[in-house]
């Protein structure tokens, strides 16, 4: 008999994770909590269960006979789904929610990047308003502000002048726009250089780190317009040298995982740390506690191992073997609702795509009626596709995306364009 998985979560990032586990020789079954109605095809069977539901999900685990449970995102961790599950007698792969603090709060994170030397931006924290415009004033622009907590990647603003960075002070101290996460406010100097995304499975002080990938954070081309989820990404990363993540890996994921272990929250699960190659080497912007959305969607085609087997040594005290793919790229582009990331409308008719295109397409905001897929939420699928060159891989994706009716939403036509062009100089 093979392994039965639950997966938590319901976007592009789980309808990966479970493909990969059911296509698992490993795997008999795989179930996932709430899911969506683009996974059905996958065989992926759906929970009608909240993610914050812990006591029904773990006697859905129980009655099932679920072997061990996989948490997608954030809000569950820090909820204390992993604790809950473990208390119940149950497996299941995330870290606690103690140690989920280094995504939950921002200056849990900074704290802990000061103790254990690991570079990042310099930083404040305030409370009051009056205080941290006069900070602002005295370091100029551009700044970054961020509300402390979660915001689903929005609650940071990158002001390219001080009305703004004052605007966003007063929007998230005084306006209260992300409600108890905007209490606090972490104003950081801002970083210059390119971004990439480090991942890394994670038992305690065991690190093994994944292939690197590159989000594309902003709504419209050429980087521009407020920041999202992500609209798209590459794997791996061509631009940034293997000395520089060696170093990320030496300088930042180490530290990080010991950092946590000395401070009594050891981690176990998928550490994300968000990057920036800047003149002094790699820096951090942001930690994660999960796998990032939508880089897995593009990673997780770099990986030879299997995912499922992977997962499983790790919570049964075994070494993982994990390769990863030397040759070609992976690229991932999202499409979205118009008018996302603000207010965006919903019930567009999706595109049907061919049996072997439908493989690689990956959704997240849809519902179903009658047989048809329909938009129901801002960020809607992504489209992956692979090619020896970043260049093919580019046009695999949009031959795609142009020969289908993409009507009542868009998506980025430069994913992966920062690449190419840092190729050419
Ligand atoms: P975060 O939610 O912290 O990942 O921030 C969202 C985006 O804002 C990042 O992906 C970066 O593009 C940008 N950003 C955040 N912090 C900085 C910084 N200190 N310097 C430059 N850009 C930043
Ligand atoms: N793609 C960024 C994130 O998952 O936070």
């Amino acid at each position: 008999m093979g392994l039965t998985i639950l997966v938590i979560g319901s976007g592009g990032r789980e309808h990966v994770i479970a493909q990969k586990f059911i296509k698992s020789p490993l795997v008999q079954e795989v179930y996932c909590a709430k899911g969506n109605p683009g996974m059905i095809r996958d065989g992926i069977q759906l929970v009608d269960i909240a993610e914050d539901n812990h006591k029904e999900l773990i006697a859905f685990a129980e009655q099932n006979k679920v072997d061990w449970t996989f948490v997608g995102p954030e809000v569950p961790l820090l909820n204390g789904i992993v604790d809950d599950f473990k208390k119940a007698g149950l497996k299941i792969f995330g870290p606690e929610k103690a140690a989920a603090m280094i995504e939950g709060s921002k200056d849990f994170a900074k704290e802990l990047m000061n103790k254990y030397h690991i570079p990042t931006a310099m930083h404040r924290t305030f409370h009051e308003l009056e205080p941290a415009k006069e900070y602002v004033r005295m370091k100029g622009a551009p700044i970054v502000i961020k509300a402390d907590g979660l915001a689903a990647g929005k609650g940071v603003v990158v002001a390219e002048s001080v009305e703004e960075a004052i605007s966003a002070l007063e929007d998230m101290l005084e306006g209260n726009r992300f409600g108890a996460s905007g209490a606090k406010v972490v104003v950081e100097d801002f970083l210059a250089g390119e971004e990439f995304s480090l991942l890394a499975f994670v038992r305690d002080q065991e690190i093994y780190p994944m292939t690197i990938a590159q989000d594309h954070k902003r709504a419209y081309e050429n980087d521009e317009g407020p920041n999202t989820g992500g609209m798209g990404a590459y794997s791996p990363v061509p631009q940034i040298p293997q000395e520089l993540v060696d170093e990320a890996i030496a300088k930042v994921l180490r530290p990080a995982a010991e950092g946590l272990i000395k401070e009594g929250c050891p981690f176990t699960g998928i550490l994300y740390a968000g990057l920036i190659a800047t003149e002094e080497g790699a820096k951090v912007i942001e930690f994660n506690a999960r796998f990032g959305d939508p880089e897995t969607q593009v990673v997780l085609q770099r990986l030879e191992t299997d995912l499922a087997g992977i997962i499983d040594d790790l919570l049964n005290e075994r070494i993982p073997a994990i390769q990863w793919k030397q040759d070609g790229f992976s690229l991932g582009v999202v499409v979205a609702a118009n008018g996302y990331p603000e207010e965006y409308i919903s019930g567009s008719v999706l595109p049907a795509f061919s049996s072997d295109c439908e493989q690689r397409v990956y959704y997240a905001g849809v519902s179903e009626k009658d047989g048809k897929l329909l938009s129901s939420g801002g960020r809607i699928y992504l489209v992956e596709a692979e090619g020896n060159t970043l260049e093919e891989a580019q046009q695999n994706v949009y031959q795609l995306l142009d020969s289908v009716d993409t009507t009542g939403t868009f998506y980025r036509k430069d994913i992966g364009a920062k690449a190419m062009k840092s190729a050419k100089l």
